[in-house]
């Protein structure tokens, strides 16, 4: 029997990944890049008991019996509500790992070693579930790690190549990638880009940032971002979208290398709306924002007026997320709580992606 512990943080997006070249590879129609961010996070264990066939089991830790365990010794753990779909998404993604460790690992010198038996996932966020905090950004990347670290001949050897070796992160970032897409940018920080097969780290002069998140709502989603991402293409505003979304991109790289802060301020917000405004102009409009999602925006246009100090940007959901410099955090807090003190607030800081905790 082999355990292995790992760790993935989620993070979010700036310019948005948003329609696909191809949906079964998740290969994005345009590039994005992102902030890794650090406490939101889910750390995920997967156990292998060799056996005589391959059969993967979801295990939710919301059991009393588990409750020593170490996935429960996150303070705010949550186990996500995996429905059949999803346990089954997960389960055709691990087969997947299993599959192209070899090649992935020989490319790196390493040896796979051949994974048949019951494979047993487990989970666990530290944040609600649907509350824009991409989680399955950070569970594909924190399973894809997990089941990659099992398959390694010598999974001591993997942990360290992991740790020190930037090429084997973005390998296993393209795998993670074909289970969903915007998990390839967890395994690295604080700033990753993507486009096409590759990510990369995103040199940057910014001060240390923390991103705040008004919960405006955790209901789930009325429309999976994988049905947003065939819908946009739809609306009359995806003219030209990959080419003004590459263009940002650059333009965002630029802005984080020179560390200026309102280019990348008024970038986001324009990012943002125009990813909304594609949701509610396809053939099939819809839109994730609540009532709470206009008030603030509405609030934020006269607060940032004269003083761009915010990077605001919202996901697939209704929440906001506003990215300030960490030393002013404490004052943004105050501000928040005061204009939108009935609404719970997410706070975490950037991060450097995914790890692996524990093989035992
Ligand atoms: C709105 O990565 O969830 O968060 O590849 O179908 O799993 P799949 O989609 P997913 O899309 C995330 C879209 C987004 C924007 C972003 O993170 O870039």
């Amino acid at each position: 029997m082999i355990r292995v512990l790992t760790r993935a943080p989620s993070n979010i997006a700036l310019v948005k990944y948003m329609g696909k070249d191809d949906a079964r590879a998740n290969l994005p129609a345009n590039g994005s890049l992102s902030m890794t961010l650090d406490g939101l996070c889910t750390v995920a264990e997967v156990e292998w008991n060799p056996g005589a066939e391959l059969s993967f089991v979801w295990k939710p830790v919301a059991d009393p019996a588990l409750e020593s365990d170490k996935l429960t010794a996150f303070p705010t753990a949550r186990v996500p509500l995996l429905n059949q779909a999803a346990v089954d998404r997960m389960s055709r993604h691990l087969m997947r790992v299993i599959e192209s460790a070899p090649a992935l690992m020989a490319g790196f010198g390493l040896e796979a070693r051949s994974v048949v038996g019951t494979v047993v996932f487990r989970a666990a966020n530290t944040f609600p579930a649907s509350s824009g905090i991409a989680s399955s950004a950070s569970s594909f990347a924190a399973l894809t790690l997990a089941m990659l670290t099992i398959c390694a001949e010598d999974a001591k050897a993997f942990h360290a190549r992991f740790d020190a070796s930037s090429e084997l992160k973005q390998a296993v970032a393209r795998l993670s990638r074909q289970g969903s897409g915007s998990s390839c940018r967890s395994f690295d920080g604080p700033f990753v880009s993507w486009r096409g097969e590759t990510t990369a780290s995103v040199p940057s002069k910014m001060p240390e940032l923390t991103d705040l998140v008004l919960l405006v709502g955790t209901a789930p989603k009325s429309v999976s971002s994988s049905e947003a991402h065939l819908r946009v293409k739809t609306s009359p505003l995806w003219q030209g979208r990959v080419e003004r979304a590459n263009r940002r991109s650059d333009d965002l790289k630029r802005h984080l290398s020179r560390g200026d802060f309102e280019s990348i301020a008024r970038l986001a917000w324009d990012e943002m709306w125009e990813m909304h405004s594609l949701f509610h102009t396809c053939a099939e409009p819809f839109t994730y924002w609540e009532p709470g999602s206009v008030t603030i925006l509405k609030w934020l246009v006269q607060r940032l007026k004269d003083r761009w100090d915010a990077i605001v940007t919202m996901d697939a959901g209704p929440n906001v997320h506003i990215l300030v410099r960490s030393e002013d955090a404490a004052n943004w807090k105050t501000e928040l709580a005061h204009h939108f003190g009935g609404m719970p607030l997410l706070s975490d800081t950037q991060g450097a992606g995914a790890s692996i905790l524990e093989i035992s």
